[in-house]
């Protein structure tokens, strides 16, 4: 049996890549902060027949990092970092810790974990790393600069180390969704009414086009044709027609609560 890690198990995107990882006979380690959510999800995972370790922790803390990172140095076949949490608006009203917070969740999680989980599966010559970006990483932010930027990270660390452990055996691909229908925006407190239907996508969907770009070796995986052209245009446009874009649709965009 191989062994899965997803990080942020218990809801959205999380939650679904457990259940996909499960139903492909994946023996899995969950982990999230809140142990009654954990271990309800276990309970309904270990009906696919598979072993379900629950591992609470608060990845933005270092101790609760440190107790994962640790679990990865064990060993783990998979490995996705998927926990991370929205920006909450404009840079000068919110906080030095709150933006603090969001980078020890975003980005330096994501550095520990797949820095712990590496070694053994370049030894072995085999494993899977999925690291949850998201397509506000490809043009500067409309809203939440840090989000963005933490994101911008995550997918060019995700690149790079495709490209360094691709021919050792070990895949890396950086998952980059667009709007997808979580509890993420409510906790960011993110007004979403005024997104249109046609750019929602759904975590199944999301996750198994990620599993399917993981099979065919890709390095990054943008789910949707409304997202996939965004990205392509992203590509395309020079950086200064880009910000015109991103200012533009600064006044359209959706608000904050409160
Ligand atoms: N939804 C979208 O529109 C969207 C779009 C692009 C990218 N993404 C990315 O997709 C990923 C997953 O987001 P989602 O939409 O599925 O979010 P979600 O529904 O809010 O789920 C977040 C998960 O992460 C866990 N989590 C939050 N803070 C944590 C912490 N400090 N330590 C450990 N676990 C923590 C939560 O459980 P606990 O609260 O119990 O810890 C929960 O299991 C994120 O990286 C996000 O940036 C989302």
């Amino acid at each position: 049996m191989t062994t899965a890690m997803v990080t942020g198990a218990t809801a959205g995107i999380g939650a679904e890549f457990a259940r996909q990882l499960a139903a492909r006979g994946h023996d899995l380690v969950l982990v999230a902060r809140d142990t009654a959510r954990l271990e309800s999800a276990a309970t309904q995972l270990r009906t696919y027949g598979v072993q379900v370790e629950v591992l609470p922790a608060d990845l933005a803390d270092d101790e609760g990092c440190a107790r994962v990172e640790w679990r990865c140095g064990e060993g783990v076949d998979v490995l996705v970092n998927n926990a991370g949490l929205g920006g909450k608006g404009a840079f000068h009203k919110v906080s030095r810790e709150d933006e603090e917070h969001l980078l020890r969740l975003n980005v330096r999680a994501v550095l520990r974990l797949t820095h712990a989980a590496l070694p053994p599966m370049v030894a072995r010559g085999s494993g899977s790393i999925v690291n949850v970006s998201s397509v506000a990483g490809f043009a500067p932010g409309a809203r939440a600069a840090t989000y963005s930027a933490s994101k911008a990270w995550v997918t060019n660390f995700s690149e790079s180390l495709h490209l360094q452990y691709a021919d050792r055996g070990v895949r890396v691909l950086a998952l980059c969704p667009g709007f997808t229908r979580t509890e993420f925006h409510s906790r960011a407190g993110m007004d979403t009414s005024g997104i249109p239907d046609r750019m929602w996508l759904q975590a199944p969907d999301v996750v198994r086009t990620a599993l399917g770009d993981l099979d065919a070796g890709k390095s990054l995986s943008v789910p949707g044709a409304q997202y996939k052209a965004i990205v392509a245009a992203t590509r395309l446009v020079p950086p200064s027609v880009q910000r015109r874009i991103v200012r533009g649709l600064m006044g359209r965009m959706p608000g904050r609560r409160g």
